[in-house]
């Protein structure tokens, strides 16, 4: 970057100017997910007191406000536009968990592509996106929008993500810059209610939820957010070793750090202190910009002047020391501004008109999405279905479009979806029968909440035995049931964790009822979060989890349904066997006393869970082809740690189709000097079979794949690794494996 002009813009500017940048608000125009915002945006931007706006929808908005902006500013210094972006933005894509499942970098990168281009073409220079916390616990509404469970696939997926957003210059047209969110750890709240405290080893946050923020910092990303929670008691919004210590320090991140919503006020509740000792510890701790909250509007001009010493809360600072945040947090803003070209051109990407965009093309890559994300758990002979079928088609989702899009999709509009059952018509020619059954909801109190958030259930205004007779007496008409259910799109998201992540009882009912029928059932599943369905699974012939796959998710599944498409989903998250189980990994550590084990009772396990309610690991997920593994052969069967290992394995597809496979590789380590994960992914690789075509893997082994953190601190971490023998697993999922040992000679 250019910085002259950065370093001659601070020189310039009084201290209220500086303080002017770091404040970032909202257009007033999008989702509001917290405290309103307390001041019109028109007399801040008139004072010259607003730094960045997220939310506008439209380029004639957001051009508005930067004129505004520059009239107020003596500087002329400009604004940058931004949003969430987080599966697609006109163009709504599959949720990101549901993305994750396709295992397929190139297509997540082509998803973010298409969004930014979208997104820019609006007047917007920024995404709060990719979102890469990785979550263990289905209990968290917010697992929707992120990566899954594996510390890996979630790096793989911030790289994919921030380059199909930024590409190779964020200030190019078509391009915004990324904003990876949240650091860190927010998605492993207490017992997985939003927004709450996360207590952690220091190992695990190394060893799990760093490393995809560190993948996306070595792919480029221009910003990061920081999270609401705690972590290990210290609020994130004022945690200064990770931020200025490990995000900057550390893992080298030169870009912007911006709070969350109302994050730097929050501190307060959060218990650091009153408003100046909260902002005080937010700049100090590397918070750049404040979002919505205006904290640092308030309080930094008096802190300038007096510095603080608040001995209560242990925080003392002098006048001089809070002048250099200043400085730095407003180097850091315009430096942003710079990167993104808006110094040398403030109507950078808000000139003309919008910038005509294949709707087209991003409908065959959403459709394309939809039918690769989707997980086909389960198929007894039954998929895919003759076109000629009689489909009853049956459940609160069969004509549905809105919960489609699935939460954080600001930009969507329901109309575009093209529901289950026209996509069905439209595929196969012929109308499938469809009857409602069930509800989305069953508490009316729930829906409340739920209506809250701006969605509308929409309820069967029949009692529940009206409707089922209904959906039964369809099915016995027909020649397979296809049911549709799940739950709503703001069942999942931000603030919507739940204690019980499955399906509602009405749904069951219905799913029991059917499978009475004795006609051959498919179960597709709308989903935000892993759902335990291991209870209903086995009513059904077929389970599809099908996510909210976006505008063309039910198309997607209708491909799939139809062997249009051949499924190749796995799972990027544990389907729990039961909602009690959470959290929940297939990487979890080894106890004493292991389940299954020796001991009937005495082990690590839950009494009243039946051994055979099935569950549905990592990694898995089935297609209609036949794909057989060879036995792995390792190039040697020790090495030093300066070499490099070959492991080479042969796939075939024996089924009469093309088949897209994903061959996973994991580690374990079974002697260490703590508990390691009983496995983790150390690679995994997405190729495309003909029919009767045999293909050899190869997968690098490298030694610094299998070190570990010891850290009784995050300052006093140490990586290690030891010599030994490790253990190389080879499938199609994490639990259905192949192992290989290796021994590392020193
Ligand atoms: O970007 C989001 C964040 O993920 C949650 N709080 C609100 C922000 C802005 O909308």
């Amino acid at each position: 970057i250019e910085i002259d002009d950065v370093e001659r813009l601070l020189a310039e500017m009084t201290l209220d100017e500086k303080i002017g940048q770091l404040n970032l608000l909202a257009a007033g125009e999008g989702l509001v997910t917290g405290e309103q915002q307390q001041t019109s945006l028109a007399a801040r931007l008139a004072a010259g007191q607003v730094g960045a706006i997220f939310g506008t929808k439209s380029l004639a908005t957001a051009r508005a406000l930067q004129e505004r902006a520059l009239a107020g500013s003596r500087l002329k210094i400009p604004l940058f536009f931004a949003e969430d972006v987080i599966h697609g933005h006109r163009t709504v894509f599959p949720l990101n968990i549901a993305l994750a499942c396709s295992w397929d970098m190139g297509l997540i990168e082509a998803t973010a592509a298409h969004a930014g281009a979208e997104a820019a073409s609006e007047g917007l220079h920024h995404v709060f996106a990719p979102m890469i916390d990785v979550c263990r616990d289905p209990r968290w509404g917010r697992v929707a929008e992120g990566p899954g469970e594996d510390p890996l696939l979630a790096s793989r997926i911030a790289v994919a993500a921030t380059r199909g957003f930024q590409g190779a210059d964020t200030g190019a047209p078509g391009r915004v810059a990324a904003c990876l969110k949240h650091f860190v750890a927010y998605g492993a709240p207490e017992s997985g209610r939003d927004y709450d405290n996360v207590s952690l080893s220091w190992e695990d946050i190394l060893s799990i939820y760093l490393p995809p923020f560190r993948a996306g910092i070595d792919a480029g990303a221009a910003s990061v957010m920081i999270a609401f929670n705690a972590l290990n008691k210290v609020p994130m919004h004022a945690n200064e070793s990770l931020i200025e210590g490990w995000l900057r320090g550390q893992a080298g991140f030169d870009g912007l750090v911006v709070s969350d919503y109302t994050g730097v006020a929050e501190l307060v509740e959060h218990g650091l202190g009153p408003a100046p000792v909260a902002v005080a510890r937010a700049l100090h701790g590397g918070v750049d910009m404040d979002m919505v909250g205006e904290d640092y509007l308030r309080e930094l001009p008096l802190l300038a002047r007096n510095g603080l010493d608040a001995p209560d809360a242990g925080f003392s600072l002098t006048a001089d020391d809070i002048a250099a945040l200043i400085d730095r947090a407003c180097r850091r803003v315009l430096r942003f501004k710079k990167r993104l070209g808006l110094l040398d051109n403030p109507f950078r990407g808000l000139e003309g008109e919008p910038k005509a965009l294949s709707r087209l093309a991003g409908r065959e890559l959403a459709r394309k999405a939809a039918a690769r994300s989707a997980v086909l758990l389960k198929n007894d002979d039954v998929l895919p279905l003759n076109g000629t079928a009689k489909v009853a088609l049956v459940g609160p989702f069969a004509s549905d479009r809105a919960n489609m899009l699935g939460t954080w999709a600001v930009s969507g509009r329901a109309e575009d979806v093209v529901p289950l059952d026209r996509a069905i018509e439209a595929l196969t020619g012929l109308k499938p029968a469809t009857s409602w059954g069930a509800n989305i909801v069953d508490e009316p109190w729930l829906e409340q909440r739920l209506n809250v958030h701006g969605v509308t259930v929409m309820r069967d205004p029949r009692d529940m035995h009206a409707q089922l007779a209904e959906a039964v007496a369809a099915a016995r008409a027909a020649d397979v049931i296809v049911v549709a259910v799940g739950e709503a799109k703001e069942h999942a998201g931000e603030s919507s964790s739940v204690l019980s992540p499955e399906l509602p009882v009405s749904q069951k009912r219905l799913i029991t009822a059917l499978a009475a029928v004795e006609k051959p059932m498919v179960l597709v599943v709308f989903a935000g979060r892993p759902l335990a369905i291991g209870d209903i699974a086995d009513k059904a012939d077929a389970v599809i989890y099908a996510w909210h796959g976006g505008v063309a998710g039910p198309e997607g599944v209708a491909d799939l349904l139809f062997g249009v498409a051949s499924p190749s989903g796995r799972l990027a998250v544990t389907l729990p066997a039961h909602p009690g189980e959470a959290p929940q990994s297939y990487a979890r550590e080894p106890t004493g006393r292991p389940d299954p084990g020796r001991f009937a009772k005495f082990r690590t396990g839950w009494l009243d869970l039946p051994d055979d309610r099935p569950s549905f690991p990592f990694g898995f997920g089935l297609g209609y082809g036949d794909v057989a593994y060879g036995q792995p052969a390792l190039s040697s069967d020790q090495a030093l740690s300066s070499e490099e290992v070959e492991l080479v394995v042969t796939v075939t597809n024996r089924g009469p189709g093309e088949a897209v496979e994903t061959v996973q590789l994991y580690a374990s380590d079974p002697v260490a000097r703590i508990t390691r994960p009983g496995r983790w992914l150390i690679d995994f690789q997405q190729l495309t079979l003909a029919s009767g075509e045999s293909r050899e893997i190869s997968f690098r082994i490298r030694a610094d794949q299998f070190s570990y953190p010891l850290a009784p601190s995050l300052e006093a971490a140490e990586w290690v690794r030891d010599p030994g023998l490790i253990r190389l697993h080879v499938g199609p999922n994490s639990r259905d494996t192949q192992t290989v040992g290796l021994t590392w000679l020193n």
